[in-house]
């Protein structure tokens, strides 16, 4: 089918609030481009964690809707993104998801770049050539306490309100001292909005989550949001208690609602994501100092969301492939000097979120696939249990809506 300007903002503007997207929204190549274009090309996305690059030469690629993009350490420590796309006929330079180079050299005619984008050495192109008109063209990066966001806009939104916000809540898990103990990434059959829908609710959990269940609480309090904007009295007391023991702990939610930042509870007598939800790992990863401390949770829409326990952290990132095709990548972190078999086992830190994932993964791809049926007609959301998805969901429509009609919405 085709989706003109106009159409989507039809549909925008029929959208039962409380209710799913109707099906193009999950299955237009149209609509997928305009959420490129508007969101993933214009935002702020998580990328990695800055410890993913030991030393100099350390490089990482990573696929955003049509663009690949390198993220690589320079000699000089310094941590740059570039477009990954060679300055002579285009092709790609890094092929591999990440490895170690001395310099960034294109297999295509070894156009030779630094580390730091410039080009240092082109074969036989006539004294003209200005190899300093060549270099590498680079993507706007940041480090937020150890977590690295990229750019592909070449004006960029101001990413301070966020990171002001997320600062303190992530400082005091000293990211800066971590390094990734595993790394997954998955193709997950469904559009971008059904992998953020399933993400922002737990009423699926306890039918499809056995290895979850078995620490994360299925309380809807934990994944949702109060319309209100209100916590329990229960939810209040844990915040209390993780502040005083010097962790940030309450409910934050951006204005807009892009982003939210929460420490919460486990389940009563579980400290970490494992099966008997004792700690995964015995040497800390970061400073917080309450056991039970439960699990900073973050999202920043488009792109994330993270898990950031008293003993390890793990960040997830979505990147959008295809319309009914979307990455996620998983990564675990725990402190850098923790030794693997003395202070963390592998498979006893990763296998709760493995198995979440891959059911995770099926959900979202049955989901897609009664979506393409004709006969789906959106339906509605439990006020109870998915509070975070219609959230994600008002999100979404808000953010088309104004970048469709800016003008409209600025004068409202
Ligand atoms: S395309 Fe890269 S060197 Fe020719
Ligand atoms: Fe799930």
């Amino acid at each position: 089918m085709t989706v003109s300007s106009p159409t989507l903002q039809e549909l925008l503007a029929r959208r039962v609030p409380g209710h799913a997207l109707e099906r193009p929204f999950y299955v237009s190549h149209e609509i997928y481009e305009r959420d490129l274009d508007h969101i993933f090309y214009r935002e702020w996305l998580y990328a990695m964690p800055a410890c993913q690059l030991a030393k100099a030469g350390s490089y990482v690629t990573m696929r955003v809707g049509a663009y690949e993009v390198i993220i690589v350490r320079g000699g000089d420590g310094e941590i740059r993104a570039f477009h990954n796309t060679c300055r002579h006929r285009g092709s790609i330079i890094c092929k591999a998801h990440e490895g170690q180079v001395a310099k960034l050299v294109c297999p295509y005619h070894q156009w030779t770049y630094e580390l730091d984008g410039r080009l240092l050495w082109a074969n036989d192109m006539g004294a003209d050539f200005d190899a300093s008109k060549h270099g590498l063209k680079s993507v706007e990066l940041r480090n937020l306490e150890g977590l690295l966001y990229i750019c592909l806009s070449a004006t960029p939104p101001d990413f301070e309100p966020f990171a002001r916000l997320a600062r303190p809540y992530l400082e005091v898990h000293e990211l800066k001292d971590a390094k990734v103990a595993h790394s997954s990434t998955i193709v997950e059959k469904g559009n971008w909005k059904l992998v953020w829908e399933n993400n922002r609710e737990c009423y699926h959990c306890s039918s499809n989550h056995p290895s979850l269940c078995r620490s994360f609480s299925l309380d809807p309090e934990v994944a949702g949001v109060a319309a209100d904007g209100s916590v329990s009295a229960r939810l209040q007391a844990h915040f209390d208690r993780c502040e005083a023991a010097g962790a940030p702990a309450r409910f934050r939610l951006a204005g807009d609602g892009q982003y939210r930042l929460a420490r919460m509870p486990l389940l009563e007598g579980a400290v970490s994501y494992t099966l008997d939800g004792k700690p995964a790992v015995k040497k800390n990863l970061g400073r917080v100092a309450l056991p039970d401390a439960g699990t900073l949770m973050m999202f920043h829409y488009p792109g994330a969301w993270g898990h950031f326990l008293p003993d390890h952290s793990l960040t997830f990132r979505f990147t959008p492939i295809g319309p009914t095709e979307t990455e996620v990548t998983t990564t675990w972190l725990v402190h850098k000097d923790a030794v693997e078999g003395a202070d963390y086992d592998l498979k006893r830190l990763t296998e709760v979120w493995i198995a979440t994932n891959d059911e995770d993964r099926a959900i979202v791809e049955a989901n897609q696939q009664g979506i393409f049926s004709p006969a789906y007609v959106p339906g509605p959301y439990s006020p109870g249990q998915e509070s975070g998805v219609a959230q994600f969901v008002d999100w979404y429509a808000h953010w088309m809506e104004r970048a469709l009609n800016p003008v409209q919405v600025a004068a409202e």
